[in-house]
């Protein structure tokens, strides 16, 4: 199922004719189909009966609207900030459906968690364990605890999304976990339900992910051999999507991969945090062409689009296609051409060494634009955040208005000269 295809001549989300949204909303416009994002939660929860579950990775996008369609469709949500946790909130989203992640939890997010109710912190080191439990101490209750541990996989993806070596910051090392676990099973004021991990983003193979369970699972017989049982065991996200040519595993697959090899822990519930597999081709990214700036070699697109609006292709070199949302402009260019916007930073570009065949007004579309999108979005330039608009049908939802200029600068303040 596919929510973005052509007709009539042009790109449409769902019913919606992409140049009319471009028009009506302006761009650079992120646009988000209420179909696809269900359809791609629905993969995930249909394959994760209870007790299982997905939570989704609120990082990945964080609008309140993406939130809602997904709590509305009985989503648990993984969160990394107290941020995170009001977001969730704020668009419907249960409490009792949280689990926290996060290397650096504050006191005052850990309180405020505390005091909703969340599922479970997800706990990355023996010093947080400790300050939650004296959090949970002073207000007199006991806190879940479900503890990170890094197994040592190489994620085999691009070295600053790979979370799962021993060289990252994140996790308490297998070495280390029989340890954590029998001190956190002595403190009073936590209790723990569960382990889990994160190897990295966007992998596309599932050796990784069997290899990470087949560790964790000898840890769990670890754990119960010395008394201590746990009932979550949670894999994290990074299931990887097409952006190109990769061929990540379906999501299904995927999942039942993973449920074989619980099949004789009938008191473990596999808790999975999905990010990208969400709302990545959920999502796509218009922008206008300003000018086409031959030269020999090949030709500059400029486009209204920069990398404070989707950072990906900068920091990652990552590849998002990019297509005319005309047809009359399909086919292949003469020249390659890099689609480069307008931020000062030769790094400004969505896409290199390209055949898109673009003229000054035509309307590009990135794709696979909803996951780390928006959300990795800044006013770099002092660049107005694009809209974002959410396509139901042939209804349109604007999800987040465009920023306007004085908004940028409503918190500073100028000297007294
Ligand atoms: N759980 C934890 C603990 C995580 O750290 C992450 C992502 C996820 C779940 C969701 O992973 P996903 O299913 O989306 O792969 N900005 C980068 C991705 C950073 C991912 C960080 N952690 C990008 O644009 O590729």
């Amino acid at each position: 199922m596919n929510q973005f295809s052509y007709q009539h001549g042009q790109l449409h989300v769902e019913a919606c004719a992409s140049q009319d949204l471009a028009h009506t909303y302006g761009t650079p416009l992120y646009v988000y189909s209420r179909a696809q994002l269900t359809h791609n939660w629905q993969a995930f929860n249909q394959h994760l009966p209870k007790p299982h579950r997905a939570c989704y990775a609120v990082k990945a996008n964080g609008n309140l609207a993406v939130l809602q369609v997904l709590a509305h469709l009985g989503a648990g949500f993984d969160v990394v900030s107290g941020g995170e946790i009001a977001r969730v909130l704020k668009a419907g989203g249960r409490a009792d459906s949280i689990v926290f992640s996060g290397v650096a939890k504050s006191h005052a997010e850990i309180e405020y968690a505390l005091d909703v109710g969340i599922l479970q912190f997800n706990v990355e080191s023996l010093a947080e364990l400790e300050r939650i439990n004296q959090i949970a101490a002073e207000r007199g209750t006991s806190a879940p605890v479900s503890l990170r541990v890094n197994p040592d996989v190489d994620a085999k993806t691009h070295p600053y999304i790979a979370t799962g070596l021993e060289a990252n910051k994140f996790g308490i090392p297998m070495r280390d976990a029989v340890a954590a676990f029998k001190r956190a099973h002595s403190l009073e004021h936590v209790h723990v339900v569960g382990v889990d991990c994160h190897i990295g983003s966007q992998l596309t193979e599932l050796a990784p992910f069997l290899d990470a369970m087949d560790r964790m699972l000898a840890l769990v017989d670890e754990l119960a051999a010395i008394g201590i049982e746990i009932a979550h065991l949670d894999m994290g996200g990074g299931l990887g999507v097409t952006y190109d040519d990769e061929t990540p595993p379906a999501v299904a697959d995927y999942i039942q991969a993973m449920l074989a090899k619980i099949e004789h822990y009938p008191q473990l519930a596999l808790y999975l945090e999905p990010g990208r597999a969400i709302v990545a081709n959920a999502g796509i990214l218009l922008t206008r062409v300003e000018y086409v700036k031959p030269s020999d070699k090949k030709d500059f697109v400029i486009v209204d689009a920069g990398m404070n609006d989707m950072l990906r292709p900068s920091l990652y070199q990552a590849f998002h296609r990019i297509e005319n949302t005309s047809t009359h402009q399909h086919g292949e260019a003469q020249k390659p051409c890099d689609v480069v916007g307008p931020v000062c930073e030769t790094g400004d570009f969505l896409g290199q060494e390209r055949k898109v065949k673009a003229a000054e007004g035509d309307i590009l579309a990135v794709f696979n634009a909803g996951a780390y999108g928006f959300a990795m979005s800044s006013n770099y330039n002092t660049r107005v955040r694009p809209a974002e608009i959410m396509v139901d049908g042939n209804q349109v939802h604007v999800v987040r208005q465009r920023e306007q200029l004085e908004q940028l600068w409503q918190l500073e303040r100028t000297l007294e000269l």
